[in-house]
């Protein structure tokens, strides 16, 4: 997939933006803060429907302005062309995604479409943050890729959210939940088995694409490894049926610790997934150029992955990495990034790309300032 075209209105600072995108790298110079994070953004709201970062639409339709709009000129691998709008009024606080001027039924729906892959300083959370970030990014990505998980997903969480609440509100009346918990439990495993298979399938293949990818980055001998740790105790071939019973075995054995908590302490919303270097824990081991690495390898892994699964090249957006990596390393991500599909790239810094834009002749070179956007055929790239 591919954007050809683009276009922001009342976004963040940008009140009209019109670009056509290149397809390999779109670079977007720029001071900071003077917008070219809110284009990625846009792309992001294009393929995801929401911010890669902000969980919050009203906060990007401009200071002032009562809606947005943005819209994107997709094209598939095939060569479909597709119209994607996405508009939000802030006065009914609606979003709205359209394909071709169609209405889609769910935001869900669009999710894996139009794949992308995001690597953004807000991503570095992956490895040296908390399991919830981990999650979090094996959710998006395996929510891509599947229909059935995103929905077993949007499931488990509205099961786990009532469970949760039948907990507390018993918990504060000091009351036995009693039999009201047994559906919600029942409901709790049956989406959260799922999610358990899932994700163990997942990190498993994904651990291979992450090691080569590691490998290509730093043309070392370090090997990066990922392991499952799912919070329900299971043996490592367990199938289905054994994982819903050994969830529910343990749902029950903590039961009184739940009702002492008021909260659901067992299941997916508590798995961790390991990182490793040479067997050593990412987060209590790594250098921190060992961190940047190992997410660049992480993203790219996604790409592969993506790819193969949605049978359609994921779009890459990077977000001011380039700046953080040394030279060496980024200009190998450069070329390996330039070589995988279309790229948007962010910088406060030309220096990184002088000799690499110029030997990619269909790379763009975008100005922003202020909310307005320049372009440069990278071949006039002055020094
Ligand atoms: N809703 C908004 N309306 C107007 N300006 C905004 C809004 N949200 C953010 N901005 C402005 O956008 C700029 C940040 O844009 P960003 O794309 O993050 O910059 P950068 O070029 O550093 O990536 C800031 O100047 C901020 O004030
Ligand atoms: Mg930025």
């Amino acid at each position: 997939m591919r954007v050809t075209g683009l276009r922001l209105e009342n976004f963040r600072n940008h009140a009209l933006t019109r670009l056509s995108g290149s397809d390999s790298v779109n670079v977007f110079l720029g001071d900071n803060g003077e917008g070219k994070t809110n284009i990625l953004e846009a792309v992001s709201y294009l393929c995801l429907t929401k911010s890669f970062y902000a969980g919050n639409d009203r906060v990007a339709a401009q200071i002032g302005k009562e809606y947005f709009v943005l819209e994107g000129e997709l094209r598939s691998d095939r060569g479909l062309d597709f119209t994607v709008r996405v508009t939000f009024d802030a006065a009914s606080a609606q979003k709205k995604f359209l394909v071709n001027n169609a209405e889609v039924e769910t935001l869900a729906s669009v999710v894996g479409r139009f794949p992308v892959v995001i690597l953004s300083p807000e991503g570095g959370l992956v490895t040296t943050g908390s399991p919830s970030d981990r999650r979090k990014f094996i959710d998006i990505a395996i929510s891509q890729a599947s229909k059935r998980y995103l929905d077993e997903l949007l499931e488990y969480r509205r099961v786990l959210k009532q469970r949760n609440k039948i907990l507390l509100d018993a918990k504060i009346a000091r009351h036995d939940p009693g039999d009201a918990i047994e559906p919600w439990s029942e409901s709790l495993v049956d989406h959260g088995t799922e999610l358990i298979v899932k994700r163990r399938e997942f990190v498993k293949d994904f651990a291979v694409q992450v090691a080569d990818a590691f490998q290509k980055l730093t043309g070392e001998q370090e090997t990066p490894s990922l392991r499952y740790l799912p919070s329900v105790d299971i043996d490592d071939g367990a199938d289905s049926a054994a994982i819903a019973s050994e969830f529910a075995v343990q749902l029950t054995e903590n039961f009184s610790e739940e009702r002492r908590t008021g909260s659901t302490l067992v299941g997916p919303h508590r798995d961790e997934i390991e990182f490793t270097i040479n067997g050593l824990d990412l987060r209590k081991f790594a250098s921190q150029g060992q961190h940047k690495t190992f997410l660049v390898a992480l993203k790219v892994a996604e790409f592969h992955y993506l790819k193969e699964q949605c049978n359609e090249t994921p779009v890459l957006l990077l977000d001011d990495v380039f700046s953080e990596l040394d030279e060496h390393r980024s200009h190998r991500l450069l070329n390996m990034v330039g070589q995988l599909g279309q790229t948007f790239i962010t910088s406060t810094s030309e220096q990184v790309f002088a000799g690499a834009l110029e030997s990619n002749s269909g790379a763009k070179r975008f100005f922003v300032k202020q909310g307005v956007v320049t372009n440069e055929e990278a071949g006039n790239f002055v020094h």
